[in-house]
């Protein structure tokens, strides 16, 4: 089987190459490609993968391209793990939104619209290349914004899953509290990608978030980033992502002449080069859990086997709405627990949403389908638009004004600025 990964060059290759060596049996891969437009990236990055499947003893072949067309060709799986304008375009995403009030991130409020309209025509291109080449392969998208990207895959007709491992890293926290092995842990996690909350932890079907949070409140506001007794008096674990609503003033300030993460990662990315340079390195390095993407490998291995093997488990993913979340378009993408088979992924019940998470979903969710719009269709008054229907701008002269900043900075990867 090839499984061929779109960004390959990503200094976060190894972390799936180590759970590709690890779950042959489930996902008995015998070619794993790496395309990317970086050269230099691929000879490192696939001199290492190829080293740590040879220790491994796993039997895969290890191949680099920068050509598309010949990487996805006749795949089964394609992992889409770009970053269109690297680093550089992201400190954009983390540092303008600030200057105007508003938190940077590059997910969440304007910078994720920047790279959703930096991203989407990207990866619909590659998608189309797909379909052309390797009709029957899986998308697996893991490139952010994860829930417009897959939600674009989808709406073009792409066979697409969207993955993120903010719901596995939660799973695998929550097991380690409980003393218990992590297949144990159903996480009842709902939102959309990067706007969730779990509202139940079942270990062996039995809710125990109560529990866990009467006698782990500080590991759980670190998981959150937010107070335990704020944690407590919602009943439910936010993600990290939540943060950046719920204490959004907060983060700005702490954001002012702090250097951006984007920094961090250019700085980590270059030891982490060089590290992967050494012939003798054969093993996934250590200080790759210094990035942010823990767990990664297992989530997107586990969800390759299951589509690739028809195995029907539950995983957390991207998926369309269809009547799960009944405040929201059926069309919308969410993230739930899905049943994945060799069909895909259908999204499991979620119990009724409280109002107060409720009300942020859906305002989320209509400001993504105004992202879509506007990455797709461009123009500087879509882009403000969506804008507007962020929660965390929502001022129109805050969004005119962003919008004509973002387009300004972004013009080089936006096929219509
Ligand atoms: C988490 C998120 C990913 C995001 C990553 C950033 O893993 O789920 O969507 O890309 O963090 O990590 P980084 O090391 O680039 O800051
Ligand atoms: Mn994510």
């Amino acid at each position: 089987m090839k499984l061929t990964v779109i960004g390959g060059g990503s200094t976060y290759t190894p972390e799936l190459v180590d759970g590709l060596a690890r779950a042959h049996a489930a996902l008995p891969v015998s070619e794993l490609v790496l395309a990317d437009p970086d050269a230099r990236r691929l000879e490192l990055v696939g001199g290492l993968a190829a080293r740590m499947l040879a220790r491994a003893g796993h039997p895969a072949r290890v191949a680099t391209t920068g050509d598309l067309d010949a990487a996805v060709a006749d795949a089964t799986i394609v992992v889409i793990q770009l970053r269109v304008g690297g680093q550089a375009a992201r400190h954009v995403d983390e540092t303008l939104p600030p200057a105007h009030g508003c938190v940077g991130q590059e997910t969440t409020g304007a910078g994720g619209l920047a790279k959703a309209l930096r991203t989407v025509p990207v990866v619909l291109d590659i998608a189309g290349r797909v379909a052309a080449r390797a009709p029957h392969a899986w998308i697996i998208d893991f490139t952010n914004p994860v829930g417009i990207v897959t939600r674009a895959l989808l709406d073009a007709g792409h066979r697409a899953v969207g993955l993120c491992n903010v719901a596995i890293g939660f799973q695998r926290r929550a097991a380690a509290l409980l003393g218990v092995a992590p297949d144990r842990i159903g996480v009842g996690h709902a939102g959309l990608n990067h706007l969730t909350w779990v509202r139940s932890v079942l270990l062996d079907g039995h809710d125990v978030l109560p529990d866990l949070l009467d006698r782990h409140p500080g590991d759980l506001a670190a998981v959150s980033g937010l107070p335990a007794p704020f944690l407590r008096a919602l009943g439910a674990v936010p993600s990290y992502y939540l943060r950046y609503f719920y204490e959004h003033d907060r983060v700005v300030e702490e954001q002012r002449g702090a250097p951006s993460r984007a920094e961090e990662v250019a700085a980590l990315e270059r030891d982490l080069l060089e590290a992967y340079a050494d012939p003798a390195l054969d093993t996934r390095p250590a200080r790759l859990a210094e990035r942010g993407g823990a767990f990664y490998s297992e989530a997107a291995v586990q969800l390759a086997a299951s589509l690739v093997g028809g195995r029907g488990d539950a995983q957390v993913v991207n998926v369309r709405n269809h009547r799960t979340l009944p405040f929201l378009d059926d069309r919308a993408v969410i993230e739930v627990p899905a049943r994945i088979t060799a069909s895909g992924a259908v999204p499991l019940p979620v119990p009724p949403m409280e109002p107060l998470l409720a009300g942020l979903v859906a305002h989320v969710s209509a400001y993504e389908e105004l992202a879509l719009d506007a990455s797709l269709r461009g123009g500087v008054h879509r882009v403000a638009a969506a804008l507007l229907a962020h929660p965390l701008v929502g001022q129109w002269d805050v969004a005119e004004r962003l919008a004509r900043d973002l387009v300004a900075a972004n013009r080089a990867h936006l096929p219509w600025a």
